[in-house]
């Protein structure tokens, strides 16, 4: 995990600074304007999502309800992180919508508080069947959901595992179609080498396209 944030960081600046240079004809984005969703907040979104809110406001999702009233009491019963530091970042009301862009972290299962985030890190679930192939449907719903509040500038880094070309193949479209935007143009995505390396060591016989 120690890894994982200093890399979506990483990105996330390379991402916000190519923007800058490259796409003049949207509104650039302002690294001190920075809203973040992290989608899923399991083991990887959670400490994720704690770690920006210590500098960003930053908006947790998951679709599940339990999840979300657990971590809003202040306790997370994965033990990803403490809940000393859970407790240390939590806002009772949504930054972006209410509280100016403070940071800290604001939980919800409720799409519209996300709308107005203009960095968003999908962290959902890439199970695998007993054959090894990969479901891809939670990653397909997310980005439904990102789809539908993506708006021209924005940034969609996609940290769930996933092998060579789905990404590509199988979210962007999503988003493009949900959203109305055109990818590289209106919206910038990626993921990180780490994804696609956990994917390639996890199932070995998948065709690669790179
Ligand atoms: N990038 C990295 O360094 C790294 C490291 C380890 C794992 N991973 C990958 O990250 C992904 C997440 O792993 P995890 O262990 O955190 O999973 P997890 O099962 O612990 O958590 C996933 C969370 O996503 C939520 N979720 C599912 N569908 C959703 C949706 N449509 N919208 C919003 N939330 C949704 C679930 O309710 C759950 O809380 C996996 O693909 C895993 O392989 C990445």
């Amino acid at each position: 995990m120690c890894f994982l944030f200093p890399f979506s960081l990483f990105l996330f600046k390379t991402n916000v600074k190519k923007q800058r240079t490259k796409n003049t004809k949207h509104k650039t984005m302002n690294i001190k304007e920075t809203k973040i969703a992290v989608i899923g907040l399991g083991y990887v979104g959670l400490p994720l999502a704690v770690e920006f809110a210590k500098k960003y406001p930053v908006i947790g999702f998951d679709i599940k309800k339990p999840r979300i009233d657990e971590l809003e009491k202040g306790h997370d019963s994965t033990k990803e992180v403490e809940d000393e530091n859970l407790q240390g970042v939590l806002l009772k009301d949504n930054p972006i919508l209410v509280n100016n862009g403070q940071k800290g972290l604001y939980l919800t299962y409720g799409k519209l508080d996300i709308q107005d985030c203009n960095v968003y890190i999908v962290t959902v679930p890439t199970p695998i069947d007993k054959n090894k192939k990969p479901d891809l449907t939670p990653l397909v719903k997310s980005s439904e959901t990102v789809g539908s509040v993506l708006r021209k500038g924005d940034v969609v880094i996609y940290e769930s595992t996933v092998y060579p070309g789905a990404t590509e193949e199988d979210c962007v479209p999503v988003l493009e179609k949900v959203s109305g935007l055109k990818m590289n143009k209106d919206f910038t995505w990626a993921t990180p080498p780490s994804a696609l390396t956990r994917a390639i060591r996890r199932t070995p016989s998948l065709p690669l396209k790179r």
